[in-house]
């Protein structure tokens, strides 16, 4: 889907349910996420990524950071504790609100509606962390690659770009044993998206999933947005139908 297509599927999500919207638990679907135990969760992510960077040599820390993708500010406030000033940055004016509303889980933080691929918000070479979950896999990859433009561009030299994003569907999973199953969810995924532009179908919202494979993900980063790609690994946070990884990459 297109990004005014991504942007209003997301605030119609985010008006039924924000936090059913970040993360989307079938048992907790209808407001039935406790708000502490959800922002509980956004810890654990912040304190893994903090060991998995110990483990490669870097450290988690610096004067500022960016979440992109930060919905409700989940990630955004633990990250917030490592950095003098931390910026979320969502495609959801309703995201953004919920996040300002609970400012005091991380007084430094800043959250900004962005809705298209340029981060005109930020300088060139300003920022030393950038983070994104959960976020490039409903984002069509050619949006996807265009960001990590931006990112090298508002980067310092030697900051780091964190993010998850899914390579491929996971052949061993039961659902994904059908053949052509990569072009059928393409082929449905464009159907739901050009059903979803006429007003007669009255389409419900939905999320995209989209995949980049791990090689040409290194390439582009390497080849055309001056990072040096230091990690890849594995990362399970899109669910048990995808291969996902956490990429680590530095700012050339
Ligand atoms: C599944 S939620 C994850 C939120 C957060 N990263 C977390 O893990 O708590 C995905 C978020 O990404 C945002 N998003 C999707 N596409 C985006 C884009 N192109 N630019 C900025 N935010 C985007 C959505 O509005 C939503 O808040």
């Amino acid at each position: 889907m297109n990004l005014s297509q991504l942007e209003s599927n997301f605030e119609s999500l985010a008006a039924e349910d924000p936090l059913w919207t970040v993360l989307s638990d079938d048992t907790k679907r209808g407001g039935k996420w406790d708000e502490n135990e959800f922002y509980k969760t956004g810890e654990g992510v912040i304190d893994d990524l903090e060991t998995r960077l110990l483990q490669s040599g870097l450290s988690l820390g610096g004067d500022s950071a960016i979440d992109f993708g930060c919905g409700g500010g989940r990630l955004t406030f633990p990250l917030s504790k490592h950095f003098d000033t931390c910026y979320g940055i969502d495609i959801s004016t309703k995201m953004v609100a919920y996040a300002n509303q609970r400012i005091a889980r991380g007084p430094n933080c800043t959250f900004i509606v962005n809705q298209n691929t340029q981060l005109e918000n930020f300088e060139n070479e300003s920022i030393d962390f950038v983070y994104s979950a959960i976020v490039f896999q409903h984002i069509a990859p050619r949006y996807t690659l265009e960001y990590f433009h931006e990112f090298s561009r508002v980067l310092k030299p030697q900051g780091l770009f964190v993010f998850q994003l899914p390579s491929r569907l996971d052949p061993s999973f039961e659902g994904n044993r059908k053949p052509f199953r990569r072009l059928r969810k393409r082929f449905h995924y464009r159907c739901k998206a050009i059903a979803q532009r006429i007003p007669f179908f009255n389409s419900p919202s939905y999320f995209e999933m989209n995949a980049i494979p791990r090689e040409r993900v290194i390439r582009h980063l390497e080849k055309q947005c001056s990072f040096k790609v230091l990690a890849c690994q594995d990362f399970p946070a899109a669910g048990p139908a995808w291969i996902s990884r956490l990429y680590i990459a530095q700012k050339q």
